[in-house]
Parts: C-alpha cells; structure tokens; sequence
C-alpha cells in the first residue's frame, strides 16, 4: 500500500543565529529548494519570529516556533502565548522537546496542556518523545515511550479533525553525531504508531511520525527509506540551508 501520509522536514534552530541573519538563511534555503512534495517548516527563536515569515512569504515554507506557554494570556512575565504566535503568522509550534523537558522542567503533563492550547488556536503541535541512553541501555524504551505518550491520547482525542505531528527524538542521539540506525527509527516509529492505533484508531493512520537525532545529509537517505518514518526533525544541520534542503531532498524517495 503506498505511504499516504504527508512527509515532513523540520529545521529545529534551537538558540542559534541572530535575527539579523535569518533573512539571509531563507533567501539560501529557497534557492535550493526543489519543487517538492516534502512539508517544510523552520522554528526559529522568537525574537527571529517576524523577519522569518516575512522572508518565507510566497513560499511554501512553515514557520514554527520552539515553544509556547501553556496559558493563554497575563502576568506570566517571559513567557510567549499561542495567540501571538499565531498573530506573527507562526502555524505550528515544537513542544516537549527533550531539552525543555530536561533544562525546564517540563513534565508530561505540562507538554499534555501545551499540546491542547496549541490546538485551540490553530497551531499544528509536533510533540516530541524520546527515550534515553539508560532507558535504551535497560530494555525499557518502550514503557519509556507509552509513559510520555499517554497523555497526549486524551489531548488528540478531543481535536480528532486537527493535524498534529509526533517527532521521535531518542535523547541518546540528539546532538551527538550518532543518529539512530534506520532499524532502531523504524522499529521505534512503528511501536509509535502502533500505540497511537489503539488510542485514536483510524487517524493513527494518517498521523505523521518523524525521527530526529543527528540527521544529515549522510545519513539521511538510509532513514528516508524506512517505511514508517514520515520525516525529520533537524538541529544541528538545519543551521545551513544548502545541508537542510539537501536533507528535505532526501525525502523525495520512493519506498518500496
Ligand atoms: P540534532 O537535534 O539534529 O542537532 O541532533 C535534533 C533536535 O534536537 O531536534
């Protein structure tokens, strides 16, 4: 059965580049982007937030953002609301990455609220799971991932209609140079979405699952192939365009 589910590539800038240099990046990245099927969205921080969508106008790139308060709006000094992400033209929006959950604190139910706040003001989510070296090490990846999956169940559940995308990020693979092999993603990915079966059903089906962990342009063909991975979530490359749109090209290929 071919592969129905859109396929995406996403530039995660984590705290990188200046604003000044975002207008630059897109004019890079759009010229050597092919005409191309592949989604494709960039998260810069949020100071980048205006110059970016204003330098992806007219194409058909995304902007995201890394994060998003789980409140709507008030005195919650530092933090960044759904709505003005959205009134800076921001459609989706990275949440519960592993450095949040790891450096602020950010606990299970904490990414649940902001997955749901993020719905309900039109900002496709791209909720991120993954487990550890000692998880991994220990056998125990796959209650690892059911533990951090369980509330977002509930959350999609109540906005069957809405996109949301998961990113599989093992924590182990993240900024070190040792990117998952394509067994590990794929057998990983399909777990995922195995468990997303049997608790949202049929969109299950249709729900994209992408891997993140030291992608490059190496490496990213081998995991393209992989059946069950619908695309990636990119830091470190991604801070060189001609490196991200030759990754974004990488999901061009045809699987068997
Ligand atoms: P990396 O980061 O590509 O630098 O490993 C991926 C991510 O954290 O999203």
């Amino acid at each position: 059965m071919p592969n129905v589910r859109d396929r995406w590539a996403i530039a995660n800038w984590k705290m990188n580049l200046l604003p000044s240099q975002t207008a630059g990046y897109f004019e890079r990245l759009r010229a050597c982007l092919q005409e191309t099927q592949v989604s494709v969205a960039v998260c810069p921080p949020y100071p980048h937030l205006p110059a970016a969508t204003a330098a992806a106008a007219g194409s058909r790139i995304r902007i995201g953002a890394q994060n998003l308060s789980d409140q709507p709006q008030g005195a919650f000094t530092g933090e960044v609301s759904a709505a003005m992400l959205q009134d800076v033209g921001v459609s989706l929006v990275l949440v519960g990455h592993s450095e949040r959950r790891r450096w602020f604190g950010e606990d299970d139910a904490l990414v649940a609220a902001k997955m749901r706040v993020a719905l309900e003001h039109g900002l496709c989510p791209v909720v991120c799971v993954g487990e550890g070296l000692e998880e991994r090490k220990a056998g125990r990846t796959q209650p690892w991932l059911q533990h951090q999956l369980q509330p977002l169940w509930e959350v999609a559940q109540a906005f069957p209609q809405l996109p949301w995308l998961i990113a599989y990020e093992p924590v182990w693979a993240i900024g070190t140079g040792e990117a998952a092999t394509p067994a590990i993603a794929q057998e990983t990915i399909a777990f995922i979405r195995q468990q997303a079966e049997q608790h949202v059903g049929a969109p299950a089906a249709t729900l994209p699952i992408l891997y993140g962990g030291s992608v490059d342009p190496d490496n990213a063909s081998a995991l393209a192939l992989q059946p069950e991975l619908d695309g990636f979530l990119v830091g470190g490359a991604s801070l060189n365009p001609e490196a991200f749109a030759a990754i974004v090209e990488a999901l061009t290929v045809v699987k068997a």
